[in-house]
């Protein structure tokens, strides 16, 4: 099948696509055309002049072929005990509940609507709904501060906030309306006023009494979307139409609008779905559910494949750390997909949180986010899949849309810590600096050639920074920003980021964001933001910053630095530590030199290098003593 992907792209792909439902069917020579990214204007189109639409495809295909009774998704929510489920049926009545109201309410095809809701089902409602009439959906990750989600209101002037009043996480409760209040302040500052805040009372976590309320902006949803008819016609949307846009970051203080159209996207989540985890439609699966894999992997690729997905509300170490394995066993969970960061920490707790639980059903595990190590591996393979579950560990990006590089369960032998093999028409080469493709046995920067279905089409607003960012550093091919290496036998082992972002527990950061916060700050001069080595979170953010002229550096200034971060980005983005820098080791035309800074963050002195370039060469000494301190 990869042979014939490479050999064939259109026929192979085509074959696939027409599985889907299409109102129109594509132009065959338009969408073989477009797979190129060796010379600019980059525009990559997949299924070109074919109609069609994913919530479609995703839910009524589904119940006609009979699947109307089978459980779409099972929702647990943050106390043991609580629960809903909805089949197809159901998830079908509510989204056209959703999707009328939107469309009542003014929202057309194109009209972009913010999605800031933490793990309900009314997640998966609201990207459903919008993909049903073509609007535009952008969800924001409910950790983002109201800066942050202000700035992304801001760049893509949503008709429409969804948001809920509270989330319980654990023992906390997050009151998320007044994080959209304070940022519906702020655009409308900026001038991009929202007119209407959809607001999901999640009584469990607070009562609609205690939640701020601004009439005649902000509508309770229970009030209005159980009022509107459970149908809705489609509209149906080109192929190229977008479908999503999601923020992510990038190496300049600006987050980068991620879109991606329907078509290619559509056909791209449900195969890698179906082979990276071997579906059967017997399978119940259940995911984490941040950020791009909540789009691919909990709401699009499971439900096109007609799949019984599980999402869960709260924090995995609540009421204990065992409640991962609590929910396996609840719902017969077969296929598990979470991250590396969950497996360490999960890992640091001990054995007995697992074993007390059966965990018969597992069959497949996946991981994401970012390279797992090997004593990781071995102890998700071992103790959670008791050795019996092969392990899809699963490389790609927001804009990569779905896998790229992935295990086949059981098709081919694992490495513990290796993504293994390319994905169904994806080529993978590794390049060196000049952007040369090295064979064998080699390490370097991985690149892509060709297109793939699932590629992101641009970042919103700006064709540019797309061009620059992916498709100038190594002319011909997409660049992942990744580095990786080949080992002897041809597997590929992934091993980081390699340009300005750090990737905590991941959560993908822009050093340039986190520095932007801190400069932020009256007192600091300026910040040079490096990652570490973290045990639990792999990355951990280390801040060097020098103050400005007179100001003492305290415990207090230290804090108040990094409550700023947590206040412009959100708190998964604070800095572990802050590094009183009286100078910062530049190169004689001012650029910083962070070749030098990871080493003093990670304490790697005896390997700084050659520092006979700097400005003033001293300030290396003066920040190893300071580090000490
Ligand atoms: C970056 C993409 C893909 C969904 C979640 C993150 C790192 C992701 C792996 C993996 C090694 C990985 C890469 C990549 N990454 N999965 N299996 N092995 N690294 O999406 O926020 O777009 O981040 O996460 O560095 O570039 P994202």
């Amino acid at each position: 099948m990869y042979k014939k992907s490479i050999d064939d792209p259109a026929g192979f792909w085509s074959e696939i696509a027409s599985e889907f439902y299409w109102k129109e069917k594509w132009d065959p020579e338009v969408y073989t055309g477009n797979l190129d990214v060796t010379t600019g204007p980059i525009k990559i189109e997949w299924f070109k002049g074919g109609s069609t639409n994913i919530c479609y495809n995703a839910l009524d295909r589904n119940i006609e072929t009979g699947n109307g009774d089978k459980i779409a998704l099972y929702w647990e929510g943050n106390e043991p005990g609580s629960d809903v489920k909805l089949t197809y049926n159901e998830l079908l009545e509510k989204v056209c509940q959703l999707a009328n109201y939107l469309k009542h309410v003014g929202v057309k095809k194109g009209d972009a609507v913010v999605i800031y809701l933490p793990m309900l089902m009314e997640l998966p409602i609201a990207m459903l709904a919008c993909a049903r009439i073509g609007a535009v959906h952008s969800v924001v990750f409910a950790g983002f501060s109201a800066e942050s989600l202000a700035q992304r209101i801001i760049d893509c002037k949503p008709k429409v906030v969804i948001t809920a009043n509270a989330v319980r996480r654990g023992a906390k409760a997050i009151h998320l309306k007044d994080i959209v209040d304070n940022a519906l302040t702020e655009s409308e500052k900026s001038g991009v006023p929202v007119g209407l805040c959809l607001t999901y009372e999640n009584h469990l976590a607070m009562e609609r009494g205690a939640t701020k309320w601004q009439d005649g902006r902000d509508i309770w949803w229970q009030d209005v979307v159980p009022e509107f008819p459970t149908k809705c016609e489609v509209e149906w949307v080109d192929s190229e139409d977008p479908l999503f846009l999601l923020y992510t970051s990038g190496s300049t203080g600006k987050p980068k609008g991620v879109l991606h159209t329907t078509g290619g996207y559509m056909v791209y989540t449900a195969t890698t779905f179906k082979y990276a985890f071997d579906y059967k439609s017997s399978d119940i699966y259940c995911a984490d559910c941040g950020w791009i894999t909540g789009h691919s992997y909990v709401t699009y690729g499971p439900l096109l494949n007609g799949a019984t997905v599980v999402i869960f509300e709260g924090a995995p170490n609540y009421p204990d750390a065992g409640r991962s394995w609590d929910i396996v066993d609840k719902y017969k969970v077969t296929i598990f997909y979470t991250a590396p960061t969950l497996i360490r920490s999960l890992m640091r707790e001990g054995n007995e949180y697992v074993t007390r639980y059966s965990r018969k059903s597992l069959r497949v595990l996946g991981s994401v986010g970012e390279p797992i190590n090997p004593s990781a591996w071995r102890w998700f393979y071992n103790v959670v899949g008791n050795s019996r579950c092969p392990i899809s560990d699963t490389w790609w990006q927001t804009e990569t849309g779905g896998f790229m590089i992935t295990p086949l369960p059981g098709a081919w032998p694992q490495k513990p810590g290796s993504a293994t093999f390319p994905f169904f028409g994806v080529q993978p080469v590794i390049v060196d600096e000049k952007g040369n493709e090295i064979e064998g046995e080699c390490s370097g920067y991985l690149c892509i050639k060709r297109s793939w279905p699932g590629a992101f089409r641009t970042l919103y607003g700006d064709h540019e920074r797309y061009e620059t960012t992916y498709f100038k550093p190594f002319s011909g091919y997409y660049f992942s920003g990744d580095g990786c290496s080949r080992d002897k036998d041809g597997y590929h082992w992934l091993t980081g980021r390699v340009d300005d972002v750090i990737n905590v527990s991941g959560h993908r950061i822009g050093t340039a964001e986190v520095e932007s916060a801190l400069v932020s700050h009256p007192q600091c001069a300026e910040a040079a933001v490096v990652g570490v080595e973290h045990e639990v979170k792999g990355q951990g953010i280390y801040a060097f910053v020098t103050l400005v002229d007179g100001v003492p550096y305290s415990e207090e200034l230290r804090k108040d630095l990094i409550s700023t971060v947590r206040k412009q980005i959100g708190a998964f983005a604070a800095p572990e530590k802050i590094h009183w820098a009286p100078g910062l080791p530049k190169t004689r035309s001012g650029k910083i030199m962070r070749r030098i800074l990871r080493k003093i963050a990670s304490r790697q002195l005896d390997e700084l290098g050659d520092i006979s370039t700097l400005a003033d060469p001293s300030v290396v000494e003066q920040l190893i003593a300071l580090g000490d301190s």
